[in-house]
């Protein structure tokens, strides 16, 4: 039997295809459904920062606050705490449904905000929080150095109030993504989960009104956070997990071998159903057999950029003929 184990955050794994953060694992018979499957780890659906300003306004609305600061704080104080609680119940009986870690997933805005809402998520068991950091960069006042300011701080709010280890998933928008993971890391990171698949916009041009884009990845999508997985491993003190375009036990096979600890899916798992899981797994086993690999370290980071005799090859970006033979 081969070994699929891994460590990933310091946590021990039984094998390093996680459930990313989505509406599959939003309850405690969804998380449940995963484990069985065969996941190594969970992450449930995010909390998120501005669900709960929305609510809470939704709440100001019936109660008459205006001039009355303190009583304000009070009702806000109030409905961050209810919507804070549902997600704490499901934390607690996921944890007690299923063996595997359960990682909590707060998206994250502002700085300060999430702290406390850190130190009940590890108090009510959540072996480690995946922070999901998204700022838009729209407003042509912030430079890029704020935005990143603005992620750093996040990062060393929450770190400095919880013990359990912290992941940080980030989109693929940085200007200098190496300075900003090494950043990350050092401001406490346990790990870099790269990369988010936003939520996406289009356009109905009958209608003539804005629309959700198509929801799901492809597995064409891999290629960029496998492109950084390989560049990053070993340079950054962090773990690495990936996220977007894995579909099949090939994409968890190549983001191992580019040096991840761990691979999230997603879309494959609504396409495909959460009994992919399994089949998953069983492929990467297969795999192994005919590469010889008795467990997954032996191959972990194997194609990284810095294993590389070849690393020039993980840095081009341009269709030149003379190197990559295309033009
Ligand atoms: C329906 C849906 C809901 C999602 N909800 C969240 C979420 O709450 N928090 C989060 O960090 N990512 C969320 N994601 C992003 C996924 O966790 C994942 O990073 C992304 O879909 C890319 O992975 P994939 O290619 O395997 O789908 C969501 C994705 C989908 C499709």
């Amino acid at each position: 039997m081969a070994d699929l184990s891994t460590s990933y955050m310091e946590l021990k794994l039984r094998n390093p295809l996680v459930v990313a953060s989505c509406s599959l694992t939003n309850s405690v018979e969804g998380v449940q459904r995963c484990a069985d499957a065969g996941a190594g780890a969970v992450v449930l659906k995010s909390l998120f920062e501005e669900q709960i300003e929305a609510d809470t306004k939704e709440l100001e609305r019936h109660v008459w606050v205006a001039g009355h600061t303190e009583a304000y704080d009070y009702v806000r104080k109030i409905g961050i705490e209810t919507n804070a609680q549902d997600y704490l119940n499901l934390l607690e009986k996921a944890k007690q449904a299923v063996a595997v870690p359960v990682i909590a997933s707060l998206n994250c805005i502002t700085p300060g905000w999430w702290t406390d809402y850190a130190k009940k998520i590890e108090a009510a068991g959540a072996d480690a929080i995946e922070l999901n950091v998204a700022v838009l960069p729209s407003d042509p006042r912030h430079s890029g150095r704020d935005i990143e300011q603005l992620y750093y701080r996040i990062v060393g709010d929450v770190k400095k109030n919880v013990k359990i280890p912290i992941a940080v998933k980030i989109g693929p928008y940085f200007t200098s993504m190496g300075n900003v993971a090494s950043e990350l890391s050092d401001k406490g990171a346990a790990a870099l989960v790269l990369f988010n698949r936003f939520y996406q916009v289009d356009i109905n041009i009958d209608k003539l009104n804005l629309v959700p884009g198509y929801r799901f990845s492809t597995p064409e999508e891999i290629n960029f956070s496998l492109r950084w997985i390989s560049l990053l491993s070993g340079r950054v003190k962090c773990d690495l997990a990936a996220t977007t375009g894995v579909h099949d036990a090939s994409g968890v096979i190549k983001q191992v071998l580019a040096g991840a600890a761990t691979v999230q899916v997603c879309s494959t798992l609504y396409i495909h159903g959460i009994g992919h899981i399994a089949n998953m797994l069983s492929n990467i086993e297969a795999w192994m057999k005919k590469h010889h690999f008795e467990s997954v370290s032996e191959f972990r980071g194997r194609l990284s950029q810095k294993d590389s005799d070849r690393p020039e090859l993980y840095e081009r970006l341009q269709y030149i003929k003379a190197l990559v033979g295309i033009e």
